[in-house]
């Protein structure tokens, strides 16, 4: 048997019952797919399901607010890929009058879309000879064939796309391409994977000769920049905080935040004092300030390390309209706040 056969036999035999596995929708397959990019299956799918549920067509998700579109993606992270899925749904429902792009080349035009989406789109809803290379398909590709070149160079997305297109079922790329994803996360797993059941170990070169956790390799990238984030919990009489809209680019654009103070080090609490008497939102009045979190909270991005300390600041009342605290949960913010804001419970 070739290689796609092997492969689309396991998938059949072994794959998982996913609400995305029952539709060709491809309002459906992106959506599930740009999820899928941020976090694993069991993780993602309470996610699936509550977009589909708020959002049930692209029509829907073009005319909701974009805040709301951010409240439904908290805590999966990278933000930019939930304004992008908005922007393309405004742009298909506008300018492609609702109908949704149905090949790999008109599918690329929506904002967010790169090669792997537009393959998984075009080959599991239409048909189209796409090869999908994700982090998966470099794994268990890398493996088969003993190939080293790092999956994290150009060279080495070329080699892999080429490769994986020559090896797609012609007649099945739907099935082939969701079967070695399928196969990457369940049987070729990153860790300890049990080779011994697995139907490619006769042929596999990584097993063969012992290498498996050698592969893939990817080229280290440069170390993570250390940030010192000092968020300001300011809290009134009246039952009032602040939170800030950030402005400008940059992951969390248009999320919410508390008030911050960028420091260069970590600071302690005489440190940070005469800071926050400056500030704005309360210049010259009295407060009383004490440290939420004793143990700093690192926050891991892929470029840099937020070690962060939330700074609760008591005030008779503030020179800011501020929000009431019960009407926190209402806004969109980043996780490592979401999390301050739950174990809070103000
Ligand atoms: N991971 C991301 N998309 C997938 C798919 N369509 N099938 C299996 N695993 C996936």
């Amino acid at each position: 048997m070739i290689f796609s056969e092997i492969l689309i036999r396991w998938y059949s035999n072994n794959k998982r019952e996913l609400p995305w596995r029952q539709t060709k929708n491809p309002y459906c397959i992106w959506l599930s797919e740009i999820i899928l990019q941020q976090t694993q299956v069991n993780q993602g799918l309470p996610y699936y399901i509550s977009f589909i549920e708020k959002f049930p067509s692209v029509f829907d998700l073009a005319r909701a607010d974009e805040s709301d579109v951010l409240k439904l993606w908290q805590g999966l992270g990278y933000y930019s890929r939930a304004r992008n899925l908005h922007t393309a749904a405004k742009y298909i429902v506008k300018e492609l009058k609702g109908a949704f792009p149905n090949n790999y080349k008109d599918l690329l035009k929506l904002k967010g879309v790169g090669d792997y989406t537009a393959s998984a789109i075009a080959s599991i809803c239409f048909n189209e000879v796409a090869a999908v290379v994700d982090g998966n398909v470099y794994r268990v590709l890398s493996r088969y064939f003993g190939i080293d070149t790092p999956i994290n160079s150009s060279k080495g997305a070329k080699e892999f796309k080429a490769l994986a297109q020559e090896l797609i079922d012609k007649k099945k790329p739907a099935d082939f391409n969701q079967a070695i994803m399928e196969f990457g996360a369940m049987q070729c797993k990153p860790q300890n994977p049990d080779c011994n059941v697995c139907p490619f170990n006769k042929g596999c070169m990584a097993f063969n000769k012992n290498i498996i956790n050698e592969l893939p390799v990817k080229i280290k990238s440069a170390k993570a920049k250390n940030k010192y984030f000092n968020f300001l919990v300011f809290i009134s009489e009246d039952g009032k905080t602040v939170l800030e809209k950030r402005k400008g680019k940059g992951i969390w654009q248009n999320l919410y935040q508390f008030p911050l103070i960028e420091t260069k080090t970590n600071v302690d609490i005489n440190t940070l004092k005469p800071l926050i008497k400056e500030h704005n939102l309360i210049k010259g009045m009295s407060f009383k300030l004490a440290l939420y979190n004793k143990d700093v909270v690192v926050h891991k991005l892929s470029h840099q390390h937020l070690h962060t300390k939330f700074w609760i600041v008591n005030v008779n009342r503030l020179l800011d309209q501020g929000i009431s605290t019960n009407e926190i949960h209402h806004y969109a913010v980043p996780i490592l706040i979401g999390n301050f804001i739950e174990a809070f419970n103000f």
